[in-house]
């Protein structure tokens, strides 16, 4: 029988220039005394984790900073900052500032601190044990200063196992942020490429959400096999039509131009609506090809980013697969694919070739990598980089049309060099 519900979930959103200064008020409100306020490093140079800390401790309410989270975190990272939280602890509400790594480590601190037993106790199977938590979370109050992941208002925490080389996440809805505060100024000092990467990491959420399978092709589920993503629906659909729309207007000159404050706002709009979306609906091939490829990096170093280790960005990951991955699903849905290309150009062409066009465009007018080959993969990667996306099948299992092996391969040959 086929399914016949969708549901949709989001956490209390606050939004707008000076959002972040009522965080005082936001967490008194929650009952919060003592607060973990988690970030990275490269967030607290930029001073607004120490602003928004001053601010929460006129309050009333002692605030402990952990400035450890790791940029792409892992599971060793996760455990140093959940060691620090039991030690430190314990707290009655925890605060994020930063962007989706700094988001996702305060997610797992949350779950590891409330919850007894080990990370891979709830990883997703069949990396791990995918538990649900049985004791309830400390409210988790959200502010992204990244323009990208959408992890304040999303069920999911992303980590890189480092002893399986997989990358894989933990999703349960206990995950989700109590409330999300976006403040658009907070996200003026990204790098550029920070702006162009985590900007393509929210065009695949609302690209992958919209042309995702259909809720009502899945197999029905009951109340209890019901999960956070249940493929493309109608109001997942209206929060990625939309932000495609934002990305179109805004996309090209918040990388050109990171001061200009309406650009950055339209920005921040389009990646909280594409979080609303993607976290409801799920997203497909781009972002399952993306774990691979940020798992096997060689020796790629992105400005703008720490330069300690080799690393692909999330968005960047995602984004260097995403033509092909669509000229793939193209066939299954095809007016969905046409719409999505003429939201973001309205002279985007016809057929399969349409959408892949304004995306190589797009990517190559905001100054990232042509492709595959120039961060260092090969035609000889290629069966490890397509083992790897296999790995997430439950990624795979939302695409509307699906992959084989063979099809995967293509997709990563053909993705080598975009221009
Ligand atoms: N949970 C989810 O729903 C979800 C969704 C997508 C991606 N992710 C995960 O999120 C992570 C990526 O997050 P991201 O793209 O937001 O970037 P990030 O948090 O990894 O930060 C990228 C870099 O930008 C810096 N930075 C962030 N904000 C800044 C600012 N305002 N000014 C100056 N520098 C700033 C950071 O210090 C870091 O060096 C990945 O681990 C990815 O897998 C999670
Ligand atoms: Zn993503």
């Amino acid at each position: 029988m086929s399914e016949s519900v969708f549901t949709y979930a989001a956490p209390g959103l606050k939004f707008g220039p000076g959002a972040a200064a009522e965080l005082g008020h936001d967490l008194r409100r929650l009952g919060a005394r003592r607060v973990l306020l988690v970030t990275d490093p490269g967030v607290a140079a930029t001073g607004h984790p120490a602003r928004i800390a001053e601010q929460v401790t006129s309050y009333g309410i002692s605030v402990t900073t952990y400035d450890g989270a790791r940029v792409e975190p892992t599971d060793a990272s996760l455990e140093q900052a959940i060691g620090f939280a039991r030690d430190a602890g314990p707290f009655d509400a925890i605060l994020a500032v930063g962007g989706g790594s700094s988001i996702d480590t305060a997610k797992a601190v949350n779950l590891l601190t409330t919850n007894p037993g080990e990370l891979m106790d709830y990883i997703n199977a069949p990396v791990g044990r995918a538990q649900a938590p049985t004791q309830p979370l400390l409210p988790l109050v959200a502010v992204p200063t990244t323009t990208g992941t959408g992890s304040e208002s999303t069920t999911i925490c992303v980590l890189d196992v480092l002893s399986l080389h997989v990358k894989t996440g933990i999703s349960h809805p206990a995950l989700r942020p109590t409330l999300a505060v976006v403040d658009p100024t907070l996200t003026m000092t990204q790098p550029t490429l920070v702006t162009a990467a985590a900007g393509m990491d929210i065009l695949c959420h609302a690209l992958e959400s919209y042309t995702a399978r259909w809720y009502a092709d899945f197999d029905a589920k009951t109340a209890e096999q019901r999960v956070p993503y249940c493929g493309a629906n109608p109001i997942a659909d209206l929060w990625s039509e939309k932000a495609l729309s934002l990305l179109a207007g805004a996309f090209r000159t918040a990388v050109r131009d990171g001061g200009d404050t309406a650009a950055r706002e339209q920005m921040a709009l389009a990646a909280t609506f594409a979080g609303l979306g993607f976290g409801n609906a799920g997203v497909h091939i781009p972002h399952a090809n993306a774990y691979p490829i940020a798992g096997r990096v060689r020796g790629y170093r992105p400005a703008g980013y720490p330069d300690d280790e080799p690393m692909v960005p999330h968005g960047m990951a995602v984004a260097l697969t995403s033509p092909e991955a669509f000229r793939f699903t193209f066939e299954a849905a095809p007016e969905r694919h046409l719409h999505a290309a003429r939201l973001l150009d309205p002279a985007a062409g016809d057929g399969p070739d349409a959408l892949p066009d304004v995306i190589a465009t797009l990517m190559r007018d905001i100054g990232l990598p042509s492709g595959l080959a120039e961060i260092g993969y090969g035609e000889a990667d290629v069966p490890d980089l397509v083992a790897g996306a296999l790995q997430q099948q439950r990624l795979l299992a939302t695409a509307p049309r699906s992959p084989t092996e063979e099809d995967l391969a293509a997709v990563f040959r053909e993705s080598m060099e975009h221009w």
